[in-house]
């Protein structure tokens, strides 16, 4: 294998039965491959996530500057968002950096402890603040909107806590990333000189990971941002292309939307790595913000979406992979593979009989994973359920950047099949318009009165304990 291979085997009938896709359903939706492919092409502008990964060469050198900046002056660095804004750095922190990176010592760690806060649990914000010193933490608040009550929140409280203890001199610790001219964020950033990157037109929140909402997590992180991008050029340039041999990220989505159609509502994504989890959160979101649509293009009641499952091998062999194997064929499993993982780990002899374990002495943890992979494979395939695999070669900036740009191709052309529109998100905006008027926010006046109006409950299923 190459970099990265993608193996749609076992949602064929040819592999598992009858709840496998037959070559005539997959061929009902491949047939709009052209299409879809020459809307991408069109929606190229207003996509403008797609370019990232070749027009930044100016911001990088600012984001490579900042980053160094935050390295030399501050222990921390903390990140400040949600969704989209959030769940890129998380996956690529876990992915890319070593698994228990904020207990490792300043030396071997080589840049400072990394946190996200995507959550305004009053616990938790209170327990960032109990183990970092704000005074040599670098902040990165991330919004595209620059309205987002999270965040915004965050940033309230940070600010006060900055400002009591460095007085008037607390500048520096705060990096803003926003859209260039809307929201509340920018017009903050201006009048305050903060230090700021911006969300380009045409990159919505979940489409970011390669803008400087991303970005500026890898500088600090020593995390390489060439190669990241450069595996995920490649891969937007595989995908710039209306032959199915080729274009792996379409393939994904027509496989995808064509189990769609047979009434498969759930993808589980499953690596055998926990440095991927994350990556599986990043993918729910993406997956599931952009194609959960109540109507599509032609404003047909349509309801379509997939839920995500985020799960984890081996870990969820011993939670999830019973209903996997023996519940409703709904779902699609994809599998995640590291072939080659970093370090080798042995299972060395034993100094007592372990008796019936014995077997195991001398063989290594590397060899039990993929053993366990392989194992759960061949079981779920064998009860006729749809999965597939995808195998990295091994975790580097290159193949991760190939892999979450495969996610995001693979996400808009799944709209494109669906002929929904992938890159809005109007349920989410329904319940931000509430929160604002239950907050108070001015303007909203008419959703508060709306939302006083309550439905009387029927208390005989209310359980008051
Ligand atoms: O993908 C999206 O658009 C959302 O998940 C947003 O990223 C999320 O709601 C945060 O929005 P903002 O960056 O405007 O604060």
């Amino acid at each position: 294998m190459k970099k990265l291979q993608i193996d749609f085997n076992n949602m064929l009938s040819s592999s598992i039965g009858e709840h496998g896709l037959t070559n005539e359903e997959i061929a009902n939706v491949t047939k709009d491959t052209e299409a879809v492919y020459k809307a991408l092409e069109e929606k190229r502008p207003s996509t403008f996530w797609r370019e990232l990964p070749f027009n930044q060469e100016e911001i990088i050198k600012d984001i490579e500057t900042t980053g160094n900046f935050i390295k030399d002056n501050f222990d921390a660095f903390v990140v400040f968002g949600i969704g989209g804004s959030s769940l890129g750095s998380k996956a690529l922190f876990t992915a890319l950096k070593h698994l228990h990176h904020n207990e490792l010592s300043a030396e071997k760690r080589d840049c400072p402890k990394f946190y996200v806060v995507d959550n305004v649990d009053p616990d938790k914000m209170n327990a960032i603040f109990d183990i970092i010193d704000v005074k040599k933490t670098a902040f990165h608040v991330i919004s595209k909107s620059g309205n987002t009550v999270e965040t915004v929140s965050q940033f309230a409280i940070v600010l006060d806590r900055l400002k009591k203890e460095l007085g008037d001199d607390y500048k520096d610790n705060i990096v803003i990333t926003t859209d260039k001219e809307k929201g509340n964020m920018k017009r903050i950033a201006d009048e305050n000189s903060f230090k700021t990157f911006i969300v380009p037109d045409g990159v919505g929140g979940r489409f970011s990971v390669f803008s400087p909402v991303g970005l500026l997590s890898c500088a600090v992180l020593n995390i390489d941002i060439k190669q990241l991008l450069k595996g995920a050029g490649d891969m937007d340039t595989m995908s710039r292309s209306s032959d199915l041999s080729t274009n792996v990220a379409f393939m994904y989505a027509a496989m995808y939307v064509a189990a769609m159609k047979k009434g498969v509502n759930i993808s589980v994504v499953m690596p055998y790595a926990d440095g991927l989890l994350f990556t599986a959160e990043w993918y729910a979101q993406l997956w599931a913000e952009s194609l959960g649509k109540q109507v599509d293009n032609d404003g047909n009641t349509v309801n379509y979406g997939q839920t995500p499952v985020r799960a984890v091998g081996v870990t969820d062999q011993h939670s999830q992979v019973q209903l996997y194997n023996e519940g409703p064929f709904d779902k699609i499993i994809t599998f995640i593979k590291v072939a080659n993982t970093a370090t080798k780990f042995e299972i060395p002899q034993a100094p007592i009989d372990l008796h019936d374990a014995n077997y195991l002495q001398g063989q290594s943890l590397n060899k039990l994973i993929l053993a366990e992979l392989d194992a759960t494979e061949y079981a779920v395939t064998s009860h006729g359920k749809m999965n597939m695999m995808i195998t990295l070669d091994k975790m580097d900036e290159y193949t991760f950047g190939m892999l979450l740009s495969f996610y995001e191709v693979a996400t808009a052309a799944a709209g494109e099949y669906l002929k929904i529109d992938a890159f809005d998100q109007p349920g989410v905006e329904a319940g931000k318009i509430a929160t604002f008027a239950l907050m108070g926010r001015d303007g909203y006046d008419d959703a508060r009165k709306e939302l006083s109006k309550k439905v009387d409950k029927n208390t005989a299923f209310v359980f008051d304990c």
